[in-house]
């Protein structure tokens, strides 16, 4: 059983369909790419998987269960996680409590509690600094970690809005144009990211516009074209498929 499945999913704008008939699948411990002409669809797809926007018609299956009509929170605490096509972050904060700000799905001591300065909510609070540090250790962005989000550059923003999105440990990562605007080596640097991440049994769900980094890093691609599945399969199958091709150079 696939970590997420899309049935039929559709959904409109206006009466005119954004995504129609969509049926995909991304599997636990892979990278599936989402790409597409602009205005395929493609964040409307994740818009919808992620609870921010409401199917018009289908169903969406998270470990087989349909969560087609849950509200993101909900959705956050069964493990969906996103980063945005534009960066968000709190900006005049600094890196560290940007990083923080993630692990609140994992805060169980009550709010009364941390109120009172009691020792459980000291030592959740310490753990969760600990498992930001970590993340911010593997980002390679310790020594920015007091650093206010907004001075930094845009590889490192875009950095830390993944290590917010890997805070709550998700079984899936919807990543909408992670490497945009990144140079190549930066791109390559989350690459490797993403790879270690899948590999501890995450679904991934990236949406990327640069042909090389996909071919690179999805094990299964999925191609989007007016609303529509025109493709898929292994990225060097469908960058070759006559539709896709059609569909690039129409666009
Ligand atoms: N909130 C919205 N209201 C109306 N139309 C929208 C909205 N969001 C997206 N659309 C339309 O849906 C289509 C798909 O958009 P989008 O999902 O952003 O495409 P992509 O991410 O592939 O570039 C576009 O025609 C866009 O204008
Ligand atoms: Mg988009």
């Amino acid at each position: 059983m696939s970590m997420l499945t899309l049935h039929e999913v559709g959904r409109d704008f206006g009466g005119l369909p954004a995504v129609d008939s969509l049926s995909m699948a991304a599997e636990a411990g892979k990278i599936t790419g989402l790409i597409g002409p602009n205005g395929a669809g493609k964040t409307t797809v994740v818009n919808m998987i992620a609870g921010l926007l409401k199917l018009s018609r289908g169903r969406v299956e998270l470990d087989g269960q349909d969560v087609s009509t849950m509200e993101a929170q909900h959705l956050s605490h069964m493990g969906v996680s996103r980063t945005f096509q534009n960066i968000r972050l709190i900006k005049e904060a600094s890196v560290l409590e940007n990083v923080l700000a993630g692990f609140h799905r994992h805060e169980t001591t009550s709010t009364l509690s941390s109120l009172l300065g009691l020792p459980s909510a000291f030592r959740e609070r310490r753990a969760l600094l600990r498992r930001s540090m970590d993340l911010l250790e593997r980002f390679d962005m310790a020594d920015l970690a007091d650093w206010p989000a907004a001075s930094l550059s845009y590889g490192h923003q875009r950095r830390i809005e993944m290590m917010r999105a890997l805070a709550t440990e998700p079984r899936l990562l919807l990543l909408d144009e992670p490497v945009a605007g990144m140079n190549d080596a930066e791109a390559y640097s989350l690459a490797e990211i993403f790879r270690d991440v899948a590999a501890q049994g995450v679904a991934i769900l990236l949406i990327e516009h640069n042909m090389r980094f996909v071919r690179r890093l999805c094990d299964h691609v999925c191609v989007l074209a007016s609303g529509r599945l025109i493709s898929q399969g292994a990225a060097e199958t469908v960058v070759n498929d006559p539709r896709v091709i059609e569909a690039y150079l129409g666009s």
